[in-house]
């Protein structure tokens, strides 16, 4: 045998050299679930180690994670049902605690990236992420209520919404929104290809925003689909999106691959909240070393061609690359 791979395998420094993939802090997007009021750190049963946070004790949590290295956050809303109507209207309500918080988080911490969400689900009292008539999603009208809720963020200090609707002409039209109204440093990571998938039960738990009737696949993918993850690709790039993202990560590993081969701006993935549950269920029961399977799970999300990856375990990793 001339040739003997276990070589380059010998020792931890060579291993180091010829190592391909990195990952570090500035590779992770942590979503944050917020919740009005004061003094409120609530489990979610679905999702151990996350937390539906008031904005005073997430700035303590911020504070901690920011020493940890983790740069950029994605927030989500747990509004009350009361609040909630058919447009999503308290999406733009100048009173949205969602809003004010964004505000307070870019004034305390500037140097933060924050991105949000910009769909109707966890405003829209169907628990779509679409306007609903008679049953139907409707498109047009739709983009109408994102304009509104993405120009609010803007507002209100964010650098990134993320469009995670699927609506189609989403992209443009709120490009259009946000630079007609002043805001064209704004930047826009759409969920490109996001699939109908299972794995998002537990963050439908977080914000108890299930649909009420109906299920999500006349505008989120089919999952046996790959080619059309080109053209939801070319579609976003061409319509302005910085970033596209792919959603969820593990079971679309080779969706992340295909478009970081075929475009040239940043590709991101989503390690939902069902991926997620499924580690820490494992873990919990002794089944598998819960930072080992982390470590080796994002890796391979990056190994895949993405640049950032949004992930309920940023922290727990972080605090893990700092031991
Ligand atoms: C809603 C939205 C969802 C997620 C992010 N934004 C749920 C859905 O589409 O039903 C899922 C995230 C996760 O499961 O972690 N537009």
């Amino acid at each position: 045998m001339n040739i003997r791979p276990r070589r380059n395998r010998k020792s931890i420094a060579i291993r180091a050299m010829v190592e391909e993939t990195k990952i570090g802090t500035e590779h992770l997007i942590y979503p944050l679930f917020l919740k009005d009021g004061t003094n409120v750190k609530e489990k979610i049963a679905s999702l151990p180690n996350n937390y539906r946070w008031s904005l005073d004790l997430l700035l303590n949590e911020l504070e901690e994670c920011l020493s940890y290295g983790i740069m950029t956050y994605d927030l989500f809303p747990a509004v009350e049902d009361s609040l909630k109507d058919k447009t999503g209207s308290y999406s733009w309500n100048e009173d949205n605690f969602y809003l004010k918080a964004i505000r307070k988080i870019k004034e305390t911490f500037p140097e933060i990236v924050l991105m949000s969400d910009v769909a109707l689900d966890p405003y829209s009292s169907d628990g779509h992420d679409g306007l609903v008539e008679n049953g139907k999603i409707l498109n047009d009208e739709t983009l109408l209520l994102l304009n509104k809720m993405a120009v609010a963020q803007a507002q209100a200090g964010i650098d990134i919404v993320g469009p995670s609707d699927m609506m189609d002409g989403r992209v443009g039209s709120i490009r259009e929104a946000l630079d007609v109204n002043g805001f064209t440093d704004v930047s826009i990571m759409s969920y490109t290809a996001k699939y109908a998938s299972a794995f998002y039960g537990p963050f439908r738990d977080a914000l108890n925003s299930a649909p009420k009737s109906g299920d999500k696949k006349t505008y989120q993918m089919n999952p046996a689909n790959k080619r059309e993850a080109l053209l939801e690709a070319e579609l976003d790039v061409s319509e302005g999106a910085d970033m596209i993202m792919v959603k969820p990560a593990l079971c679309y590993l080779d969706i992340v691959h295909m478009l970081k081969e075929n475009f040239t701006v940043p590709v991101t993935a989503y390690n939902v909240s069902g991926e997620c549950a499924m580690i820490y269920a494992a873990a919990e029961k002794g089944w598998i070393n819960y930072e080992l399977a982390v470590s080796e799970l994002l890796l391979s999300i990056r190994r895949a061609g993405a640049d950032g990856i949004l992930t309920y375990f940023a922290k727990d990793f972080a605090k893990y690359l700092k031991k």
